[in-house]
This record gives structure tokens, sequence and C-alpha cells, in this order.
């Protein structure tokens, strides 16, 4: 392992076992993003790929915020196939960049390229591009991944190895939601 692929490792582990216990992300896990993709998976597929994409390009970058930026930017908590909208709320398409930003202002302070990187990951579909290097990596990523996890199955299988104690669903307490 290089140092950069050892650098992108590490700094994945930090910082998703800082939003588990700062932000609960790993709610995501409960939820399927594409195919047998969970959310959680896809989110810390798109922060691996987005940080190797910069990596082989040799671009210079804020790792921290690409990581934490890609680790939430689907953070939005729901079954996206099967919520029905409130009245007035767009698809989902357009509404989960701000449902996940949102969530995660409601756990952690986040710096602007971060917010950025999680309000517009959704370029071109959602009008305006990201403001940084990190967060086109980032959409440009979000898009290959959905790709892939609609395509395969038992998606990303080094991943699921590498962090599978971090990609586990939470259990509820036994009187949850009684
Ligand atoms: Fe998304
Ligand atoms: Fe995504």
């Amino acid at each position: 392992m290089n140092i950069r692929a050892m650098l992108r490792a590490h700094m994945i582990a930090t910082e998703l076992t800082a939003l588990i216990r700062e932000a609960g992300l790993s709610r995501c896990a409960a939820f399927i993003q594409h195919g047998d993709t969970s959310c959680l998976l896809h989110c810390v597929a798109v922060a691996f790929y987005s940080a190797l994409l910069l990596d082989v390009l040799r671009v210079r970058y804020d790792r921290r915020a690409l990581v934490r930026g890609a680790l939430l930017h689907d953070f939005f908590l729901y079954d996206w196939h099967r919520r029905r909208r409130a009245p007035g709320e767009p698809l989902h398409a357009f509404h989960h960049p701000l449902a996940a930003l949102e969530n995660a202002r409601g756990h952690v302070a986040l710096t602007d390229k971060e917010a950025d990187i999680i309000r517009k990951h959704m370029f071109p579909v959602t009008p305006t591009p990201p403001a940084s290097r990190e967060g086109l990596a980032v959409c440009l990523t979000d898009k290959l991944c959905a790709l892939y996890e609609g395509l395969c199955r038992n998606t990303y299988p080094t991943l699921r190895r590498l962090y599978a104690r971090m990609l586990e669903e939470p259990e509820l307490p036994a009187n949850d939601g009684q």
C-alpha cells in the first residue's frame, strides 16, 4: 500500500468512526441506495473513490473536507424508493441534498466547503455546480458509483471487508418504536 492509499484508508476510517459516534451515520446502513448497496456503503465508496480520483490525478485537495462531505452527502435517512412526498416537496433527486445537509448540521459543525459538497452533489440535476475540486470529484464519483451499484450485486468487496464493523447496521433498543 503506498502512502496516498494509506492516508486515504486511514482518513476514511477516522472520519467514519467520528461521524458514526457524533451524527449516528450508521443509521444509513438501514436504507438501500441502489441494488443491494446500502446508503452507508454507497457514501463510503464515494468517499474512497473520489479521494482516489484526486490522488491519481495528483491534485492538491483538502482530504478531510472531501471525506466528510462524501460520507455525509446522502445522510437523508429515509427509504427513497418508498417515501411518500409531503405536499409541495420536490422529487427525491432535488430534495435529498438539502435534507442531508440539514441532518448533518443537526449533529456536527461543517466547514463551508463540506456543506457545499453535500448541497451541490446532484449537479447537473440541480443547477449549481460544486464550488471546489473536492465537490466536483464527489459529484462525478457519485454518478459512477450509482451506475455500478445499479448494475452489479455484492458491490465493493474490498470496502465491505476493510470497513466491515463500521458498516454494520446498529442494533435498535428492544422496545424501539413500541
Ligand atoms: Fe445523493
Ligand atoms: Fe450519492
